[in-house]
């Protein structure tokens, strides 16, 4: 077990890095009662952590489908358990499983009489560099995802890479670009270490797994730490996302992964880097290099440059200008304000007329 600790603006979060799954319970400490919220497909898949689960005395509220049911309705129905079973404020909700799971979890445990203590353990490689870090919570309302929620930090994440064996190969490198981009905003060391474990990596081996994602959690958690509410440097863990965002938009029909969405925003923002002069173009060739040794699956993915770039337009946040964040240098990232609306453009119909091909 390792532990890493990071200060919120209003605790010290422990992270506990474990290699295997039948350690968890032990660190659960009997001192109250908890509701585990839980992601009915990781109770399948480990069975024998489930039945630990169900021999402690913990209320358990089962999730079947974690992103559709990431609702107000959800929420109440767990709030009504913990309620009907005499939670108090020294009480804890636990959240286990991928992101949609610690984000409603999360979103319980701040709003359960004004807030009680929250211990999450995230379940894929998504939420485990990502989601899991950052205090940010959140449920869907209408078509919006995320639309409401809170800042508020668990009191402890556990981390546990043999997690990770189950998870899908597309659903592994989903949460791998989350990886891929700390390493590529943070140092060229960090993204020839990613080079050089490309396959173990692939074979996913749990130990080499548990120390780049303690890594890529601590770039995070630094980053997050100095500037918590979004204000500054935070805006740099959005490289790839403003391209990204539009990808999402276009296929919202049929919903795609994030990370793969967010790959492929990476590597705009990194070839627009090049093509405005900012970036060399070995650097652009060496990230370029890393990124194929992974094999990301774009089959499903609907690419449509007029529709990414109003897609892009219309983000609330780009009103007279796009905000993108590109690089000037491996683990030198920037804010670039783009005024013209034509360059963009001209750029992403290329970029994407290339993908294609
Ligand atoms: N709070 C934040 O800062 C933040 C950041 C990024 C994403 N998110 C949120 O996270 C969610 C996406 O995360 P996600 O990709 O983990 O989604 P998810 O929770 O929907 O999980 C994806 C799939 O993996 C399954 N799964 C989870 N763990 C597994 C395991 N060990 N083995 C096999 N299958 C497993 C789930 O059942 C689900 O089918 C979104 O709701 C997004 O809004 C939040």
């Amino acid at each position: 077990m390792k532990n890493l600790v990071f200060n919120s603006e209003e605790h010290t979060v422990k992270i506990s890095f474990l290699d295997r799954i039948n350690k968890i319970c032990e660190l659960i400490p009997n001192d109250k009662k908890y509701c585990v919220i839980l992601d009915k497909k990781v109770a399948n898949l480990h069975t024998e952590f489930f039945e630990e689960l169900k021999l402690k005395d913990f209320s358990i509220f089962i999730i079947e489908t974690p992103e559709k049911q990431k609702n107000i309705n959800t929420c109440l129905d767990a709030i009504n358990l913990m309620q009907k079973e005499g939670f108090n404020r020294n009480d804890a909700v636990i959240g286990i499983g991928g992101g949609a799971i610690t984000d409603l979890a999360g979103f319980v445990a701040s709003s359960y009489m004004r807030g009680i203590t929250y211990l999450q353990i995230p379940t894929s490689l998504l939420a485990q560099v990502d989601a899991s870090i950052g205090g940010k919570t959140g449920i869907n309302h209408g078509n919006i995802k995320n639309f409401i929620g809170s800042f508020y930090n668990p009191s402890e994440i556990i981390i546990c890479a043999e997690f990770l064996k189950s998870l899908n190969q597309q659903e592994f490198l989903n949460g791998f670009s989350e990886v891929l981009k700390h390493s590529i905003i943070t140092s060229k060391t960090s993204l020839d270490n990613l080079k050089n474990l490309a396959g173990e990596i692939n074979n996913r081996e749990t130990g080499i797994l548990l120390k780049l994602i303690e890594e890529s959690i601590d770039i995070k958690a630094q980053v997050v730490t100095e500037d918590f509410k979004e204000k500054g440097k935070r805006k740099f863990l959005n490289f790839g996302h403003t391209f990204a965002h539009g990808i999402e938009s276009i296929n919202h029909d049929a919903p795609i992964l994030h990370g793969h969405a967010v790959l492929i925003g990476m590597l705009m923002a990194l070839d627009y880097s090049y093509e405005l002069g900012f970036l060399s173009l070995d650097s652009y060739q060496e990230v370029k290099d890393v990124i194929s040794s992974f094999n990301y699956d774009f089959t499903d993915i609907k690419l449509d440059a007029e529709g990414i770039f109003e897609a892009m337009k219309s983000d609330k946040k780009n009103t007279q200008t796009i905000n993108l964040v590109l690089l000037k240098e491996i683990g030198q990232p920037f804010l670039f304000e783009e005024t013209s609306s034509d360059n963009l453009q001209n750029f992403i119909t290329k970029f994407i007329n290339d993908f294609k091909k």
